[in-house]
């Protein structure tokens, strides 16, 4: 049952974005992950979002405090919590999206490579039971290292016959998040207007924000663009120096975490020109998966965008050479 309210405040998000509340489709999201330093705030968001009927939140640790807490929020969604192995199954059955900031974060003096070898055993695991149970799901991997995380995801999704390149999303919109706050800052411009695409992948160099496509535009020095493009790739090293031991980002990757799941949702749903940068398999580029511009649909991916024009200091940013 829902407040009015909250009824209300649905039916005006629902009715923005095409639909009535009561012609929203059926939707279940899975949060793999969820009692941890991202999947609260993680959890939260997604309870709010209507677009979401029911909401499965699933940890090894903590997950019955966790969804008894938010299942009392009262929105659209019906909130369940799974706390085992054996439990994961019932978790993914039915899910649209999965969202897995399930791993270890960094410590100061780490750096993502650091936390390989813990996390790829994690994901493995959780992704054979993805292949197993909902394989259909469009799985958004916010574990790290995203760089290696997602491909070890399309292995094991391929040795279970169940790959699908469309389906699986690694997420950088925390880079895309920072990028357009630090360029508002700098270029003095309403933050809620701004876009700037970021490429390439999710550690230090492979971070490019395309400042040059920024908008809206502003007239910014070379230095300028330098220390912002230095700061969008240090921004996740920024955070974690911060918090001097206790982990990483976590609030504002919520936050975009729940941006990228609720573009998923809504290209699931039909929403027309639904946009978000993403670590996809790609071919805009030679490596194999690439973070470019891409378009969501009832699908997965639709369409991955080429990069566009690029100034020669972007352009220097996307050869190997630099990456060393
Ligand atoms: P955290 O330690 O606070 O939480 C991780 C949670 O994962 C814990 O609750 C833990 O119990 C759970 N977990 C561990 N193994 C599990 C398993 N097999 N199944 C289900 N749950 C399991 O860490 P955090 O701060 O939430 O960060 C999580 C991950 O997200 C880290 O790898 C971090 O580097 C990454 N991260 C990525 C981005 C990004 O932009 N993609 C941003 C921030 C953090
Ligand atoms: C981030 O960018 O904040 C995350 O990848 C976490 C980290 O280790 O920096």
């Amino acid at each position: 049952r829902r407040s009015t309210t909250s009824s209300a405040a649905t039916k005006t998000y629902l009715s923005s974005r095409g639909f009535s509340s009561e012609s929203a489709p059926e939707r279940k999201v899975a949060i793999l992950g969820a009692a941890g330093g991202i999947g609260q705030p993680l959890s939260l968001l997604m309870k709010l979002n209507p677009l979401v009927s029911r909401l499965a939140l699933y940890d090894i640790a903590g997950t019955p405090g966790v969804a008894a807490d938010v299942s009392h929020i009262n929105t659209r969604s019906e909130v369940k919590g799974y706390a085992a192995d054996e439990q994961l199954g019932q978790a993914l059955e039915g899910s649209d999206v999965v969202i897995i900031p399930a791993g270890v974060p960094r410590k100061p003096g780490m750096t993502r490579d650091d936390l390989f070898k813990i996390n790829a055993g994690i994901v493995k695991s959780l992704c054979e039971a993805i292949a197993k149970y909902c394989p259909n799901a469009l799985v958004n991997m916010i574990s790290n290292p995203v760089n290696s995380t997602v491909p070890i995801a399309a292995e094991v999704f391929k040795s279970h016959g169940v790959y699908d390149e469309k389906r699986l999303f690694g997420v950088t919109t925390l880079d895309v998040v920072r990028a357009k706050t630090f360029y508002a800052g700098k270029a003095n411009v309403n933050v809620a207007d701004v876009n700037v695409p970021v490429i390439g992948g999710h550690a230090g160099v492979t971070i490019l924000p395309l400042f040059s496509q920024a908008s809206p535009r502003a007239n910014l020095s070379d230095e300028d663009i330098k220390a912002l493009t230095k700061r969008t790739q240090d921004g996740g090293t920024e955070v974690v120096e911060a918090k001097a031991g206790k982990g990483s980002a976590t609030l504002s990757m919520a936050y975009a975490g729940a941006i990228f799941a609720d573009a998923c949702l809504k290209g699931l749903n039909g929403v027309p020109d639904v946009v978000e940068c993403s670590y996809v398999q790609s071919t805009v580029t030679e490596l194999p998966f690439f973070a470019s511009k891409v378009r969501l649909g009832k699908n997965g991916v639709e369409e991955v965008f080429g990069l566009g024009p690029l100034s020669d200091y972007e352009q220097q940013g996307l050869k190997p050479s630099s990456l060393s």
